[in-house]
Parts: structure tokens; C-alpha cells; sequence
């Protein structure tokens, strides 16, 4: 399996902070928040990731990073021109998987679960992580019907159920061709939501739903929320620093 941290985008929520600086970057308390979404992937085991970024701050994110050396793993670097959709971010990876399948996490989340197991265990169509929230028209909105997947829906203004649809996702080889084939939502984006809605519509998905925090740290509440959060639990990625 193949790592994609996905960091592109335009993180206006978070201006002017992301002028400076890529949203991936920002402190989570003590640490660059990209730390965490990177540690989920090296806890499963990948060894194999593929950074990409807007064209902004590439060069940041690739200073911090470097080869992977000090984290056990090997970087590559992609870069999305424009903001086009997560989706489209995705798309980029194509031949870096090469055929595997692949765990894409977006540079913004933060996990306190141990997701590993369910990663390690992967083997085909879709998998989800959920996390019920009490506003989850913030999200990608999912609901469970005997613990399959039966709909999700890209922050609906309305949602069927509390669980938000994190930004963790496992697919295999097939999300590519999926992905070739999407047409741009209203806002303009190619959505993990419809890659995500291919396979629930195919019957392919499932889902864990996450019993600890979960944060999209993607607004100021949220970021700040993290770094409270990280603090008060001591939280901290244990980078293999050499
Ligand atoms: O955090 C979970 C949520 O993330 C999901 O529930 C939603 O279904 C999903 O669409 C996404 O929603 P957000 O509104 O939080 O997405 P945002 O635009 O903040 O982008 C999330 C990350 O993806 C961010 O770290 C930057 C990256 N991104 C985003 C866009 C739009 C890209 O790399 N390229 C892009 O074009």
C-alpha cells in the first residue's frame, strides 16, 4: 500500500496565516500539524508516500520533509497547480501508487485513534472513517445501515445522520479510473465524496467509526481546538529523528 498526504488547496480559512506558509504546516501546539496525518501512515507500516501541495509552498513542505530519512520513509513530491478538489489532488498520484492501492489522508486531520490495524487489513473496494459529530454539514456526511455504508453526501445541507466522513481514506487501484471520470461539483471541485460514493453505489464500501477526537484542523476554532488537545494529552508524534 502507497501513502498520499494530501496538501494542496488554497486554505483560505485559515488567511492570512496560509499566505505564509502551507495550511499543513501551521502548529499544532508544539509540532507542524502535518506531523499528524504523516504518523497515521507510518504507524500502518507505509513506507511509500507521496507529498503533494499547491504550488505556493512546495518548497517549504519539501525543506521540512526531505527525503523521508528521518521518518523511516521515502518521500515523493507532486504538485497541484490549482485548487481543483481534493479528487483532482488524488488524481496526481496515479503513477506514483502504480497499480496498489493506497491510504490518501488530507494534511488538515488529526487522529487520536490507532487506525493502523484497519489500514494493515485493507484489501479491496472502499474504506471510511467515521467519526459522529454534532454538526456534520461541515463534512462529507455518511450513513450506516448494519454497519455497511449505504450513502455519503458532500456537506449536505441537511444531513441524514451525525456521522462525518473524515479525511482518511482507503481505495484501491480503482479510484483512479473513478476519478478520470468525475465532473466538477458545484463549487467547481472534483469531490472525494463521489470517488467515495462510486464504491458505496457498487456496494464496495466500509467503515470504521472512530471512538477517540477526531479534528479537521482547517479553521482557527478547529486548529486551536488540536493544539489545546494535543497539549492536554501530551499527544506527540514520535518522529525518528537521525
Ligand atoms: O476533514 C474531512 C473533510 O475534508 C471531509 O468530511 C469532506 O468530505 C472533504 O471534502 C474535506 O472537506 P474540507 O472542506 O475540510 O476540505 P478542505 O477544502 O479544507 O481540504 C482538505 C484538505 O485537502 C486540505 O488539507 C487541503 C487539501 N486540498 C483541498 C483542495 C480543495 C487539496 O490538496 N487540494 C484541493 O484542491
Amino acid at each position: 500500500m502507497k501513502g498520499v498526504l494530501i496538501c494542496g488547496g488554497s486554505g483560505s480559512r485559515l488567511r492570512p496565516l496560509t499566505d505564509i506558509t502551507n495550511k499543513s504546516l501551521l502548529p499544532v501546539y508544539d509540532k507542524p500539524l502535518i506531523l499528524y496525518p504523516l504518523q497515521v501512515l507510518l504507524d500502518a507500516g507505509i513506507k511509500q508516500i507521496v507529498v503533494i501541495s499547491g504550488r505556493e509552498h512546495v518548497d517549504q513542505m519539501a525543506g521540512f520533509l526531505g527525503s523521508g530519512g528521518r521518518f523511516g520513509c521515502e518521500f515523493s513530491y507532486l504538485v497541484q497547480d490549482l485548487p481543483d478538489g481534493i479528487a483532482q489532488a488524488l488524481g496526481l498520484a496515479e503513477s506514483f501508487a502504480c497499480g496498489d492501492k493506497i491510504c490518501a489522508i488530507l494534511g488538515d486531520n488529526v487522529f487520536f485513534d490507532d487506525i493502523s490495524k484497519d489500514i494493515q487489513n485493507f484489501d479491496s473496494g472502499a474504506r471510511l472513517f467515521l467519526k459522529e459529530v454534532p454538526d456534520p454539514e461541515r463534512f462529507g456526511v455518511a450513513t450506516l445501515e448494519n454497519g455497511k455504508v449505504v450513502s455519503v453526501e458532500e456537506k449536505p445541507p441537511k444531513a441524514t445522520s451525525n456521522f462525518a466522513v473524515t479525511g482518511c481514506y482507503l481505495y484501491d487501484s480503482r479510484c483512479f479510473d473513478i476519478i478520470r471520470k468525475l465532473k466538477p461539483s458545484p463549487r467547481g471541485e472534483l469531490e472525494i465524496t463521489d470517488v467515495s460514493d462510486w464504491y458505496v453505489k457498487n456496494g464496495e464500501a466500509s467503515a470504521t467509526v472512530l471512538k477517540k477526537e477526531w479534528i479537521d484542523a482547517g479553521t482557527f476554532e478547529s486548529l486551536f481546538r488540536a493544539a489545546a488537545l494535543v497539549r492536554d494529552s501530551r499527544i506527540t508524534p514520535n518522529i525518528r529523528d537521525k
